[in-house]
């Protein structure tokens, strides 16, 4: 006779019920995993699950949970000092500012601390807007830059974020992001947006992801971000390259833009930036810094000693265990690997991306996206214990964002995985 064993309280469900109680009904998550810790590509939940996160916590992560630099850096910080804000200096902020100045592209400088990508964007718009003394803005189509109020103006990965939330600012002005090929044609649809709807004198800035993200991880032709910057020059527009999700060697270089050698007048970053800690920033060459004065912007928390610490250590650690270059090495293997996919699911139209920052795209056979093949397939990974997100103005795009530390064993159980996912949902 068998024995009855209890299996005792859902865990995972009882602390589910908690969260609908109380926690805000806005967030749209992508799993009902309950974690209570992780470590390295891993996540560990209350009901003993151990998970292979290919999500990174929506591409923030990137040094794997837990990375002991990033760790002992915030306890040591922990214990020094928590808060000042500007109420002193504090020497983390300093040692942050330094540290991104040093990795930034030629020219951008000048670091304004905060502590979300939105809060960055925020910030480019007011600087930009002082600097030029223009009001407007131009943005594309299937960008996403944030949920506050001038970033969700510039947002346009789906309407859903815009429904209920309007009046949006004045002022914004959306071109399509170029598919691949169609480089040139997007910046000549920004040249005739110029000619025919907003005089160029009125525009204080063009503000794009170097790849896309939340749009679909579509990555531009190469000549897209320099006709971009030429564009500007000849306008006196300033150019912001938001590297929120692409920055932090996420695509084989430290930023996206080194991948065309574009030179941005102000960047946005954040997710990467802290690995887990909330921190993020808006770097600017000197020349725009100086048409701000103290008081002119501001938060209370950016610069945060602990998070600025976290930062610190980031960039040293994507330094001394060359990131960069695993990164590019690891995504080329993985689109060398992706060649045999679509054999496995003919729905899987394109396979693409720059290193570690991959998008699987599906399409019905009439050639609409299909995010349906999409959730089974992120639905049988889970159940087989890989997370993977979508992305994409239908979530037609499976995004494959690993870890740029996961060991490659770790990384071909994840592809396995993948793989088989395919095949159950072909
Ligand atoms: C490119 C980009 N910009 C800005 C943001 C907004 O960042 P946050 O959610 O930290 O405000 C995101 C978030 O996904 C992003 O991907």
């Amino acid at each position: 006779m068998t024995k009855f064993v209890d299996p005792g309280p859902d865990v995972a469900a009882l602390w589910r019920e908690r969260d609908a109680a109380h926690v805000a009904g806005c967030y749209s998550r992508y799993s009902d995993l309950v974690v209570e810790r992780a470590q390295g590509a891993h996540l560990h939940t209350v009901d003993g699950r151990d998970v292979l996160d290919f999500g990174c916590g929506i591409g923030v992560t990137n040094l794997g949970h837990g990375h002991p630099a990033v760790v002992e850096a915030v306890h040591a910080q922990v214990d020094r000092l928590l808060h000042t804000s500007v109420t002193t200096h504090s020497l983390p902020m300093i040692e942050a500012a330094e540290a991104i100045a040093a990795v930034a592209p030629e020219g951008l400088e000048s670091v304004f601390l905060c502590n979300s990508g939105a809060e960055a964007v925020e910030a480019a718009i007011k600087l930009a807007r002082k600097a030029t003394r223009r009001s407007d803005v131009i943005a594309f189509l299937g960008g996403f830059h944030g949920r506050t109020y001038g970033a969700l103006s510039l947002t346009a990965s789906k309407a859903k974020y815009h429904a209920g939330m309007g009046p949006l600012l004045p002022g914004i002005h959306h071109v399509p992001y170029p598919r691949p090929g169609g480089g040139e044609a997007a910046v000549a649809a920004v040249e005739r947006l110029l000619a025919s709807t907003v005089d160029p004198g009125d525009v204080a800035a063009v503000v794009v992801e170097p790849i896309l993200g939340e749009g679909g991880y579509v990555v531009p032709p190469a000549g897209f971000l320099p006709g971009l910057r030429r564009l500007c020059d000849r306008h006196g527009i300033l150019l912001v390259a938001d590297e929120v999700q692409t920055g932090f060697a996420r695509t084989g270089r430290f930023f996206a833009v080194e991948h065309t050698d574009t030179r941005p007048d102000i960047m946005c970053l954040a997710k990467g930036l802290g690995n887990g800690m909330p921190v993020a920033a808006m770097v600017a060459t000197a020349r725009l810094n100086a048409a701000w004065h103290p008081g002119d912007h501001g938060t209370t928390y950016g610069g945060n000693p602990v998070a600025c610490a976290a930062a610190v250590a980031v960039i040293r650690t994507i330094r001394d265990e060359r990131l960069v270059e695993r990164s590019a090495r690891l995504g080329d293997a993985i689109l060398e690997r992706a060649r045999s996919w679509p054999a496995l699911n003919p729905r899987l139209s394109d396979v693409r991306g720059l290193g570690l920052m991959i998008g699987l795209e599906f399409t019905s056979d009439g050639g609409a996206p299909d995010p349906g093949t999409v959730a089974g397939v992120r639905a049988a990974a889970l159940e087989a214990g890989l997370l993977l997100l979508s992305c994409g103005g239908d979530d037609s795009v499976v995004r494959v964002i690993p870890p740029l530390t996961i060991p490659e064993t770790e990384l071909d159980q994840g592809l396995d995985i993948l793989e088989a996912s395919l095949a159950a949902c072909a």
